[in-house]
């Protein structure tokens, strides 16, 4: 008498690729503080740090354009939801340009065909969630930039780097598979459920970051707490909105968890502050007398961020998500980025 085998059940996890990044660090510590990171597989091409290692279920060094990776990760687990965080960042995307197109597309492309048939077998959509970026719009003159003001989702949509194309582009491939994929086939796929949050420039006091074109923010600090010289690369008068990181995860799990009959958009703006360089040069000077800061503009490094909005408007996402940011502009500076980079460099 033969019984019937049953299959393995295979184990449910949410996988985050790019972790060992900005975002994906204060991402992981939230998680791992309020409720747990047990059920988080993270994939990253530096693997994760040591410190971080025992907040998640496992580590995977590897690359996102490695199609047998991909493949091993649909056979062995039950993906619920990806939060797709690797990326070549805008300053390193406009030295490589290719590459950048490779990592930024072919990469996303791979993870959305991963969550398609993910979908398929485990009979519910996948939750993908993707963040995109201010850099995808491009305002043409600073008149323009200055008449726009706050600008929609769906407005100046003419990016002018090859990182805001890769993610004008990948919000488009969002879009299509979770809405038209095998649109003309008998049996139409259940497609991918995709949110996605356009983040301005993030700044963390926990982190300094690489390789973006918002970097003068959270470079002016670290360099101010260290007693170091920093010449910012853009104007005084540039501005740009920013988020501080807490708000950027708040965003990325208030999204991730609203419920899907609430959501009539795929992407939306979040917003919480806008300061000109020279905004931000007067508050890191106010918090640390001997800061020296001085302007030297990069001209092709600050036209990238004059092509970028002033502010962002943020509307549909406080409607339909209830998202609100935590920081303004003083309690940013005030009871997040001033004393956590004092403590740490304290230490
Ligand atoms: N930091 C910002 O200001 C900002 C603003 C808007 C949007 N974003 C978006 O948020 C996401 C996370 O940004 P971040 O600031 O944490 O970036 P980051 O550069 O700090 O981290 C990116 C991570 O991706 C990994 N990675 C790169 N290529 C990979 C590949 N081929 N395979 C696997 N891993 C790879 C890197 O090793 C790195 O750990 C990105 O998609 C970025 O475009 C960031």
């Amino acid at each position: 008498m033969f019984t019937r085998r049953r299959a393995p059940l295979r184990e449910k996890i949410t996988l985050i690729t790019g972790a060992n990044g900005e975002v994906g660090h204060g991402l992981i510590e939230h998680l791992a503080a309020t409720r747990s990171a047990a059920d988080v597989v993270v994939l990253d091409l530096r693997g994760l740090d040591e410190a971080m290692r025992g907040k998640v279920n496992r580590v995977i060094v590897g690359d996102i354009l490695d199609n047998e990776l991909i493949n091993l990760l649909l056979n062995e687990y039950e993906i619920e939801t990806i939060i797709h965080l690797a990326a070549l960042l805008s300053t390193h995307s406009e030295f490589n340009p290719e590459t950048a197109h490779r990592v930024n597309v072919q990469g996303t492309l791979n993870l959305l065909k991963l969550a398609i048939e993910q979908g398929k077998s485990r009979g519910s959509p996948v939750k993908f969630i993707f963040p995109s970026s201010i850099a995808v719009y491009g305002l043409p003159d600073a008149e323009t930039k200055a008449r726009a003001g706050a600008v929609k989702e769906q407005e100046y949509l003419y990016p002018i780097t090859m990182y805001g194309c890769n993610k004008l582009y990948c919000e488009h491939l969002g879009r299509y598979y979770a809405q038209y994929y095998q649109q003309l086939s008998a049996m139409p796929s259940m497609g991918v459920d995709f949110r996605c949050v356009r983040f301005p420039g993030l700044i963390s006091a926990n982190t300094m970051p690489t390789g973006g074109t918002s970097d003068y923010a959270p470079e002016m600090l670290h360099a101010a707490v260290q007693g170091k010289h920093y010449a910012c690369f853009v104007s005084e008068e540039a501005q740009i909105p920013f988020m501080v990181m807490p708000d950027a995860i708040k965003s990325l799990l208030l999204l991730e968890r609203a419920p899907q009959n609430m959501l009539n958009h795929y992407i939306y703006n979040v917003s919480s502050f806008s300061l000109t360089a020279g905004e931000i040069a007067e508050r890191v000077r106010a918090s640390f007398a001997g800061a020296d800061i001085t302007f030297d503009p990069d001209p092709a490094r600050a036209a990238i961020v004059e092509s970028w909005p002033r502010d962002i408007d943020d509307a549909a996402a406080r409607a339909e998500w209830g998202w609100q940011p935590e920081y303004d502009a003083d309690r940013s500076f005030e009871e997040y980025l001033i004393p956590t980079v004092r403590a740490i460099y304290a230490k």
